[in-house]
């Protein structure tokens, strides 16, 4: 056999370089800053404008910089072997981020760097790459593009002009380019809150994007007293240490409607409930149950963490952009076993919610109970002011009708098979309202009929909201939607 040369066409593979991973404008600037912590950064700037007509975005940090011959490495496409070991606190893998997650989003990649002695920079651009031509900057070009705060200080610039893939569709006109810069701003904000918080053993990083600096968005809300967390366990596979933390969410009516939006995201609860996989503490996915359990089986507000260390990449098959992994399957019989425990335990959040029936808590109720002789019974409380004003209504064939279905539906109230379940099967019962939406909806739906009880006086419907179930019990969320409609008033 003989061998010749054949190495790959420049423009054609940095072509198809665009579409490794599945960036969006977030998950590649995220590839960035894991290269920024690497380098010991505290401080990220990062600012993504417009400027002719087309986006430009940049990304200067504080860490330790590069030399010429550093850079030209780091520039270079496949810059290290995947199977080379990295340190433990190295975010990199590939030797592919910087130049993937930059070219997924632009045509022409600067960068300059400044590790205290030297100024470097280096050009990678996709439409003058013939015979792999990567541009050197000379000094008074590094000058002309880099952030004056590099003059004296350490650290790297990387700068993405001609953002071809930022302007696409439009995206950069009107509304689309700050609904864009909103979205990275929320997902980097939950995706490095281990970092933005400097929990322990990190170093703490502050992230300024167009001039917000990002705060942590813990995907757990572990400062919320009405969050449960769960003892944290450590797994063992292959000799690495796995951390594995359960959370519980707080239940709706105890999150204000910012931290409600917040944890449920544009997709909602559901869809965010699951594994929360963090490889060296920054978040990579999230939102799946890596088919252990299906999608809403067990409650919306559990949540688990994950952290696994870089050394077990291999194992969780880490792809290329840091966004998705695999579970290995000698985890799976373990992980399993802590979401089965989970499953009565989130129950139990919607359950004291239900109705339960406190005598004398001087609340209106919407069921009452009587004992008589040792006998039990519920009634549905006809002097709450919903009931009351339908079965006082001046239509007085629909008042009898209201009055004949409230006994139907307390004859026929399924003791026997409420008993069975608990007794029987230990089951749990979840029949509070189950999210926010449908029960502010709910709220409003009966508002005109509370405010024709409350004499139309707001100060009198927000005295009966607050002493009347199931409101009474909501009473955080009652307040922020009533005082958002202007309908709040103290007496
Ligand atoms: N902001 C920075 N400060 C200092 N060095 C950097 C910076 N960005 C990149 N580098 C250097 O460039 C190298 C290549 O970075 P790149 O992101 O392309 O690959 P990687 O981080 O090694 O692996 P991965 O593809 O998994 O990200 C890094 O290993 C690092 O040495
Ligand atoms: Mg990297």
């Amino acid at each position: 056999m003989q061998f010749t040369h054949n190495p790959p066409d420049a423009s054609a593979l940095m072509s198809s370089a665009r579409s490794f991973g599945n960036y969006d404008l977030s998950s590649a600037i995220a590839d960035l800053l894991d290269n920024s912590i690497k380098a010991r950064s505290t401080h990220i700037d990062i600012l993504c404008v417009r400027r002719h007509g087309e986006a430009e975005v940049r990304i200067l940090d504080n860490g330790h910089g590069m030399s010429a011959a550093e850079l030209h490495q780091a520039m270079r496409p496949a810059s290290t072997n995947p199977t080379t070991e990295r340190a433990p606190d190295d975010l990199g893998r590939f030797g592919w981020g910087m130049k993937s997650a930059s070219l997924s989003q632009c045509r022409r990649l600067t960068v300059v760097s400044h590790n205290g002695e030297i100024h470097t920079g280096a050009v990678w651009d996709l439409d003058d790459l013939a015979d792999w031509k990567m541009g050197v900057l000379e000094p008074d070009e590094i000058k002309a593009v880099m952030n004056p705060r590099l003059k004296l200080e350490s650290g790297t610039e990387i700068i993405w002009t001609r953002c071809d893939r930022l302007s696409e569709d439009g995206a950069i006109e009107g509304r689309g380019f700050n609904d864009m810069v909103a979205h990275a701003k929320s997902q980097l904000a939950m995706t490095f809150h281990r970092y933005l918080t400097g929990e322990e053993g990190i170093r703490k990083l502050s992230i300024c994007f167009n001039g917000d600096n990002l705060k942590a968005a813990d995907p757990f809300l572990r400062n919320h007293e009405a969050t449960q967390s769960l003892p944290r366990e450590v797994l063992q596979l292959r000799g690495y240490p796995i951390d594995v933390q359960a959370f519980v969410l707080p239940h709706y009516s105890k999150l204000t409607s910012a931290d409600h939006e917040r944890l449920g995201g544009e997709e909602g609860f559901v869809r965010n409930q699951g594994f929360y996989i963090y490889r060296q503490h920054r978040l990579i996915m999230h939102g799946t149950w890596f088919r252990l359990v299906r999608h809403g089986e067990l409650s919306q507000l559990v949540r688990i963490a994950v952290n696994i260390p870089n050394s077990l990449d291999e194992v969780w098959k880490i792809t290329l952009d840091k966004a998705d992994a695999q579970l290995p399957s000698g985890l799976r019989a373990r992980l399993k076993d802590i979401v089965d425990g989970l499953r009565g335990k989130s129950g139990k959040v919607f359950q004291s919610r239900g109705a339960r029936i406190r005598p004398g808590s001087g609340t209106t109720p919407v069921w009452s109970k009587y004992v008589r002789n040792g006998e039990i019974r519920y009634y549905i409380n006809r002097e709450h002011p919903l009931l009351a004003d339908l079965l006082e209504a001046k239509d007085e064939q629909l008042a009898s009708a209201v009055g004949a279905a409230i006994g139907i539906i307390e004859e026929s109230f399924p003791v026997l098979s409420i008993g069975d379940d608990v007794h029987a099967k230990g089951a749990v019962i979840n029949q509070g309202a189950i999210d926010r939406e449908a029960f502010v909806e709910r709220l409003d739906a009966v508002l005109p009929s509370l405010l024709h009880r409350a004499d139309g006086k707001l100060a009198t419907l927000t005295t009966l909201l607050k002493t009347t179930e199931p409101w009474a019990s909501h009473g955080l969320v009652v307040k922020e939607h009533l005082k958002s409609k202007g309908w709040w008033q103290d007496a």
